[in-house]
């Protein structure tokens, strides 16, 4: 049986086993990155679901209280919900875990560090642009195996080099294999990082 899967998303299939997990900004969409994808990787499948929270009608993974401020409660469900997707579209889309690197901007670099701690064994590699510690965990997971790609931008108001470099060290002293880059630049993104990320892939 296929299984239900409850995001709008878009799955493009690839030419290669490998699967993009492509995870939006705030007030993004499923169609948002799918470009970004194809440009770090011409051959992958693509598979990029619509967060579920609407800010002022803009969608997000989870619930802000403010800039930087989360709902806790909301983030560990949203979480989860987002990581059983990820499970199910595997299974309907038959693609291989191991070889999914999610790729995500923003509010969705921020729920994929989420499921990084929360959910440990369903992302064994991620891209993380312009991420920020979701929340503090109790216990580290073990993140041993799992590969880490971020990237910050020095002048970034909304998220503070700080926070990254704090998310970076909670990644790595979980057993994570992390490299972290900051560049000149704010909240967007710049070419010469996508081209620093195509690299790593
Ligand atoms: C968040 O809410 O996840 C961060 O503040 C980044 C943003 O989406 O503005």
């Amino acid at each position: 049986m296929t299984p239900h899967l409850d995001f709008i998303h878009q799955f493009v299939p690839g030419s290669s086993d490998r699967t993009l997990l492509l995870l939006h900004g705030t007030g993004g969409n499923e169609h948002d990155l799918l470009p970004l994808g194809r440009e770090l990787d011409p051959a992958a499948a693509l598979l990029s679901p619509r967060g579920q929270v609407l800010e002022n009608g803009h969608p997000r993974f989870f619930r802000r209280l403010a800039e930087g401020v989360f709902d806790l409660e909301d983030l560990k469900r949203r979480t989860d919900e987002l990581a059983d997707f990820i499970l199910a579209a595997a299974q309907a889309y038959h693609f291989d875990l191991a070889k999914l690197i999610a790729v995500g901007y923003s509010n969705g670099a921020n729920i994929a560090a989420s499921i990084l701690l929360r959910r440990p064994g369903v992302l064994h590699a991620a891209v993380l642009l312009r991420a920020m510690v979701p929340f503090e965990p109790e216990e580290l997971p073990n993140l041993s195996g799992v590969r880490i790609w971020i990237g910050g931008g020095k002048q970034d108001t909304i998220i503070p080099r700080e926070n990254t470099e704090r998310l970076a060290n909670i990644l790595s002293a979980a057993g994570a294999d992390v490299s972290a880059h900051f560049f000149e630049a704010g909240h967007a993104l710049t070419s010469i990082e996508l081209v620093l990320v195509k690299r790593w892939l």
